[in-house]
């Protein structure tokens, strides 16, 4: 055999070059790039085809019998929410999140409900020693389920001890950072072992149809640091997310290749381990202060579930220089469009004004059918009219200043019906007749309907003017 050629692969997104250089061309990061020895399992590129060695594949067409995808659940129904209603057995789910956001905690209770049910599950660690998963476990009231625990790192081995007994309806390895295998040779934590761990235990999984959820740490910029070539590897990436000072945690499909990806899982952190949240909106609303200006409650969906979140906007006067727009938890380009609109289509100018924008409870929406939402809490902190406190609002606006319906007008009505909202400002949709008739609709066809509606007569130019004079 050749001697192994070394390569130069980038640390942040796998990419693999032919000599050193400063700077990554396919991810653009800088200093990211070290030679690493080549891998067996290295993907042969073009114009490395090995011939004369394969055997001979039998080929089959898409119909015959295809079993449904077993599954697995929990018995979490936040986690099984999100995995789309289980493991599915001989898959891989990479788990991403920050340190300490959960992740740990999260499996340890998944491996002893599946446990107590009398599944195998083999749980191992590769960042704490055996005796604090322990301690955690007994913290968490879990210490009596019959996890199968180890503390280790090298994949051979454990691929090993999983093949030799009773293959485990789970396996968990906390973290894949921390994984090495001799089948490449590199330091542990560089790309080429952690893709070259992934692909071992990915095999593993294939083999046996056992389950496996690797760990992945991210960064602080949001990429699972590393191993970004594992998130194409891998059946599913779920991620497990939540803002400083909050204890809430969502856990958010990012990929599924066995199902949904736009569910997301509620949990609160406590002393006794994560707690599921059934009712999110209720978390989300919190207390709100009927006499509060620049807030307003957005209907939201979240996959098929409906969840109202509050916003909260604040519009204060910029006395010089580029005014400031700062948004948490929503897009700040789509932040942008809205107030050229509410501008060009609704008389509202905050060109003099420093703008921010917040999702309560660390939230974070990605839904056009929050952008009405918006617009009105911009125009009650502008105009100090606080909105009325039993109103919800959702519509996403256009460009022309027109505001559209949007998708599950029911789902949305009968949440705030729920928590015991009574009137909606939304654009007028054909479901919106059948739905539940406990909220009473007003319509918004244009965004200026919604400037009326929120300033409430008082004359948003006038309001603008004396606050720039004040
Ligand atoms: P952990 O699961 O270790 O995080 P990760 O594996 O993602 O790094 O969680 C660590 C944090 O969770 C730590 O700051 C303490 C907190 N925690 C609780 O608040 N309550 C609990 O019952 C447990 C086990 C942890
Ligand atoms: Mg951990």
């Amino acid at each position: 055999m050749a001697k192994p050629k070394a390569s130069f692969i980038c640390q942040n997104c796998g990419a693999v070059h032919g000599r050193w250089q400063g700077r990554c061309e396919a991810c653009g990061d800088w200093n990211t790039i070290v030679e690493e020895g080549s891998s067996l399992s290295a993907p042969i590129g073009p114009g490395g085809v090995r011939i004369g060695k394969g055997r001979i594949i039998a080929m089959e067409g898409l119909t015959g019998a295809s079993l449904d995808a077993p599954r697995l659940p929990a018995g979490i129904a936040e986690l099984d929410r999100v995995t789309g209603g289980g493991f599915v057995k001989g898959s891989v789910i990479l788990l991403g999140g920050e340190p300490g956001i959960g992740k740990s905690t999260l499996l340890i209770q998944a491996a002893a409900a599946l446990a107590k049910r009398g599944q195998r599950v083999v749980y191992i660690s590769g960042e704490e020693a055996v005796a604090q998963v322990r301690l955690r476990a007994d913290r968490l009231g879990l210490a009596d389920s019959p996890v199968d625990l180890a503390a280790e790192t090298h994949v051979d081995d454990i691929v090993a001890t999983l093949s030799a007994g009773k293959t485990p309806a789970l396996v968990i390895i906390d973290s894949i950072q921390t994984m090495w295998t001799s089948a490449v040779e590199a330091a542990p934590g560089t790309v080429t072992q952690v893709r070259g761990s992934a692909q071992a235990l990915i095999r593993y999984a294939k083999t046996t149809g056992a389950a496996v959820i690797l760990v992945g740490h991210v960064t602080k910029d949001g990429q699972i640091a590393g191993p970004r070539v594992v998130e194409h590897m891998v059946d599913a990436v779920i991620f497990f997310e939540g803002e400083g000072g909050h204890d809430f945690r969502i856990l958010r499909g990012l990929k599924n290749r066995f199902g949904p990806t736009d569910e997301i899982g509620v949990f609160e952190m406590r002393g006794n381990g994560l707690n599921e949240v059934a009712n999110p909106s209720a978390l989300f609303l919190g207390t709100r202060d009927p006499n509060a200006a620049g807030t307003s409650v957005f209907a939201g969906m979240e996959g098929t579930r409906p969840l109202l979140v509050e916003l909260q906007a604040l519009v204060v006067p910029n006395g010089m220089g580029t005014p400031r727009r700062a948004v948490v938890g929503w897009d700040t380009s789509r932040l942008a469009m809205i107030l050229a609109v509410l501008e060009a289509h609704g008389g509202v100018r905050l060109g003099q004004y420093d703008v921010y924008l917040n999702v309560a409870g660390g939230l974070r929406i990605a839904e056009p059918a929050a952008d009405l939402a918006v617009a009105a809490a911009l125009v009650s902190s502008l105009t100090g009219n606080p909105l009325p406190i039993d109103m919800a609002i959702f519509g996403e606006v256009s460009l022309s200043g027109a505001v559209r319906p949007v998708s599950h007008t029911g789902h949305r009505l009968k949440e705030a019906a729920k928590l015991g909202f009574t009137r909606a400002a939304a654009p007028l949709a054909q479901q919106a007749e059948e739905s539940d008739r406990a909220v009473g609709i007003h319509a918004i066809e244009r965004i200026a309907d919604l400037v009326a509606l929120v300033a409430a007569g008082k004359p948003v130019r006038t309001v603008e003017r004396v606050a720039r004079d004040g």
